[in-house]
């Protein structure tokens, strides 16, 4: 997609980041992912006493747009406070992989706004796919 608005993906993400719920590691993400269709979704990590069970903000966003009969996804942007900006973590990728190609932009950012940028099929080559089934 051309003219992603990645000024209002990352409001969108710094907003979603201040709902995280983030009491074991402190650490609140915020996650925002364009659609084909030119719609937002915004996500927040969402963590348990029972560790393992921590739902990342990227996978929440993907989950939130399934229910709203969304698939088709066109960038993700991602918020965080960590001193670089931080990748999706490998659960993410294969989640975001199922409803994005490889060339789908995902850019993170710290709060202090210094920003990388990767396409999926950087962060997740080979990728699992339907193909294989
Ligand atoms: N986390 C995310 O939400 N997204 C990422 O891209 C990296 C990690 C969350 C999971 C957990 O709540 C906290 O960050 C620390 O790992």
């Amino acid at each position: 997609m051309d003219n992603i608005p990645w000024e209002e993906l990352f409001a969108t993400a710094t907003q979603a980041r201040e709902r995280a719920h983030a009491p074991y590691s402190q650490f609140r993400v915020g996650a925002a992912v364009l659609y084909e269709d030119g719609s937002i979704v915004p996500g927040c990590n969402v963590e348990n006493a029972s560790y393992g069970l921590t739902l990342c903000a990227e996978r929440n966003a993907v989950a939130r747009g399934v229910m709203d009969g969304r698939r088709g996804l066109a960038a993700v942007a991602i918020v965080a406070d960590s001193a670089v900006p931080c990748t999706p973590c490998g659960m993410c990728r294969q989640v975001l992989a199922e409803f994005a190609t490889p060339a789908v932009p995902v850019r993170s950012r710290t709060l202090e706004g210094t920003e990388a940028q990767y396409t999926l099929g950087e962060l997740l080559p080979h990728a699992f796919g339907p193909s294989f089934l």
